[in-house]
C-alpha cells in the first residue's frame, strides 16, 4: 500500500520534473524592433506554455510585456519541435540599463540586462560585425562575450553561417549554437542575415530562430541606428533557385524601395551613411574557387547571361557607403571599388570622399571549416588581407566619420586593421544613373 503510493508519488513527482524542466525558456536573445528604441526578446522552450512574458525593469519599476510563442518543427526526420517566444518591449527609455527575465510563470530564465537606445541619430554607436562562427571551433565568441558583457557594443551583426548547421543532427547543433550565443546575443540585439548554412528546409531553422524587424522572416530588412540606415539581405536569393527567381525579384525591387526611401533628402539629412550586409562577397583573393573568385560573381553582374538584378550597380547608383561582407573565412579590406576599377578618394587618403562603395569581408570569427587562404598573387583592389580568426569593430562617430578596427583573436584581441571612411557629403556616386522620376514618385507618395 505505502509502497505503491510512494511509486505513485515517485511518477508523479517525475512528471512534474520533466515538464518542469522542459518549460525553461532557454537560447534567450534580442533583436531591434520597428526601431532601436524598441526590443524584442526571443527563446525556446520545449513544450508549450501558454504565455510569453518578459519582466524588466529599470530603477526600481518592474514592467511587464506579453507577446506569443510559435511552435517550430525542424525539417530533420525526428521532427525536433519547440515553442519559439517573442516578446517586444516598446518605448524604452534611452540610454538606460534594464534587468529583465523571460519565461512564464511555468519557469523564468535568469536575469539579463541590456542597454536601450535611442531613435535619434545624434550618437555614436558601436557594433561588432562578423560572419562565419560556428558551434565547433567558435574562436572569437569568448573575447566576444568579455567584451559585450563590458558594454562595448550597442548592438552585433552575424553577417551570415551559423552553427555549421542549424539544422544539423535533427536542430540539436542549432540549439547548442543558439545556447552559446546566449552569453552576448541576450545582452545586445544580435542582428543577422542569411548564409548558405542556413539552406536546409528552406532556410526555416533561420527564419525561426530569429526575430529581425521588417515581416520578411529575417530574410530582408533595414533599421536606423545612429548616423548609419543599415540594410540587411539575402545573398543566398541568387544561388538557390529551386524555387525559381520569385525571391530574388522580390527582394531587388524591396531593396531599391529601400535606397530610394533612404536617400529621400529627410532621411538621408539625418542617417547619411547607408551599410548594407549580406553574407557571399562580390570579390574576393581567396582560392576555394567561390563564386567571388570568378569575374562574374552573380550577386555582382546578375543572373548569368541576362545580367539582370546585379547588385553591384544598384548599390552604386544609390550611393551605397560600405558593404559588408563574410562567407569567405578570413578578414579582405579593398580600395573603393566599382566594376574592377578602384576609385580612391585620392592616392594618400583612399577613403576620404571614395569614389565608389567601400566593400570588406569579415567571414573569420571561427568555424570547424577552418580559414581560408589567399592567391599569392594580390589583385590591385585588395588593400590588406587576414586569415587570423577575428571580428570587425565599427564605430559611427557621426554623419561624416565612420572607424573601424580588425581584432585577431589569435594575436591575444590586437588591432591588426584600422581605417577612417570620411566624407563630407553622401549621395550618389559620379556615374551613378539613378531614376530621379521614380524617387519624386516615392517622395510624393510620403508627402500624402
Ligand atoms: C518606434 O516604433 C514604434 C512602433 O512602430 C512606435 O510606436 C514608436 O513611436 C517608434 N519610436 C520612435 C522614437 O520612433
Ligand atoms: C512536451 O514536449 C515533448 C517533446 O516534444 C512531447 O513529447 C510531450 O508530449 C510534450 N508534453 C506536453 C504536456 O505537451
Ligand atoms: C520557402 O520560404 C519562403 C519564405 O521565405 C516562402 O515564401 C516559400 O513559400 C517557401 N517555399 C516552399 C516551397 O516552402
Ligand atoms: C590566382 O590568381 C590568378 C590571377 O591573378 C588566377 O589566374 C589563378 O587562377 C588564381 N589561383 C587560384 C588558386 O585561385
Ligand atoms: C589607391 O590607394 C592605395 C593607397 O594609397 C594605393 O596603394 C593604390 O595603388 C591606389 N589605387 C589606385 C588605382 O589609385
Ligand atoms: C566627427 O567625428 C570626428 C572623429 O571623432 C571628429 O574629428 C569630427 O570633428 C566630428 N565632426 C563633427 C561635426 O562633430
Ligand atoms: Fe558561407
Amino acid at each position: 500500500m505505502i509502497l505503491t503510493a510512494a511509486i505513485i508519488l515517485f511518477s508523479f513527482l517525475e512528471i512534474v520534473n520533466s515538464q518542469a524542466l522542459w518549460y525553461q525558456p532557454e537560447q534567450v536573445h534580442l533583436s531591434f524592433g520597428d526601431n532601436v528604441s524598441e526590443v524584442v526578446v526571443t527563446w525556446s522552450t520545449i513544450n508549450d506554455t501558454k504565455e510569453s512574458i518578459v519582466e524588466y525593469g529599470i530603477g526600481g519599476m518592474i514592467l511587464r510585456a506579453k507577446g506569443t510563442s510559435t511552435l517550430f518543427v525542424d525539417g530533420g526526420p525526428n521532427q525536433h519541435s519547440q515553442y519559439i517566444h517573442r516578446v517586444t518591449l516598446p518605448n524604452l527609455t534611452p540610454f538606460s540599463r534594464y534587468v529583465y527575465h523571460c519565461g512564464s510563470n511555468f519557469g523564468w530564465s535568469p536575469e539579463f540586462w541590456f542597454r536601450s537606445l535611442s531613435s535619434d541619430e545624434d550618437w555614436s554607436p558601436q557594433l561588432a560585425i562578423y560572419g562565419d562562427m560556428g558551434n565547433e571551433n567558435a574562436q572569437s565568441l569568448a573575447r566576444l562575450q568579455e567584451e559585450t558583457q563590458r558594454g562595448l557594443y550597442d548592438a552585433i551583426l552575424h553577417v551570415g553561417d551559423f552553427a555549421y548547421d542549424m539544422d544539423t543532427d535533427n536542430g540539436a547543433v542549432g540549439d547548442a549554437f543558439m545556447r552559446q550565443i546566449e552569453s552576448i546575443a541576450s545582452y545586445v540585439p544580435y542582428m543577422t542575415c542569411p548564409g548558405n548554412h542556413e539552406e536546409r528546409y528552406n532556410f526555416s531553422n533561420y527564419r525561426e530562430r530569429f526575430s529581425m524587424p521588417g515581416g520578411s522572416e529575417s530574410i530582408m530588412y533595414s533599421f536606423d541606428i545612429g548616423p548609419l540606415h543599415i540594410i540587411s539581405i539575402s545573398t543566398e536569393v541568387y544561388y538557390f533557385m529551386y524555387y525559381g527567381i520569385k525571391s530574388l525579384v522580390f527582394q531587388y525591387e524591396w531593396l531599391e524601395e529601400d535606397l530610394i526611401k533612404a536617400n529621400l533628402p529627410e532621411n538621408r539629412e539625418k542617417r547619411p551613411w547607408i551599410v548594407v550586409i549580406g553574407h557571399r562577397p562580390m570579390y574576393c583573393s581567396t582560392t576555394d574557387r567561390d563564386d567571388c573568385t570568378h569575374y562574374e560573381t552573380i550577386t555582382r553582374v546578375g543572373i548569368p547571361f541576362l545580367h539582370v538584378f546585379g547588385l553591384e550597380k544598384l548599390l552604386y547608383d544609390y550611393g551605397v557607403d560600405v558593404e559588408i561582407w563574410a562567407h569567405e573565412h578570413a578578414y579582405e579590406r579593398l580600395w573603393p571599388i566599382y566594376d574592377y576599377q578602384v576609385y580612391n578618394g585620392s592616392y594618400e587618403e583612399p577613403y576620404t570622399n571614395p569614389g565608389a562603395p567601400v566593400h570588406f569581408t569579415t567571414g573569420s570569427a571561427g568555424c570547424k571549416e577552418g580559414r581560408d587562404d589567399f592567391n599569392i598573387t594580390r589583385p590591385p583592389w585588395s588593400a590588406y588581407q587576414s586569415r587570423d580568426y577575428g571580428y570587425t569593430r565599427l564605430k559611427a562617430y557621426n554623419k561624416t566619420h565612420l572607424y573601424f578596427e580588425q581584432i585577431s583573436d589569435d594575436k591575444q584581441g590586437a588591432v591588426i586593421d584600422s581605417f577612417w571612411i570620411i566624407k563630407d557629403s553622401h549621395g550618389p556616386y559620379k556615374y551613378s544613373e539613378i531614376n530621379w522620376g521614380k524617387m519624386d514618385g516615392l517622395r510624393l507618395k510620403s508627402f500624402v
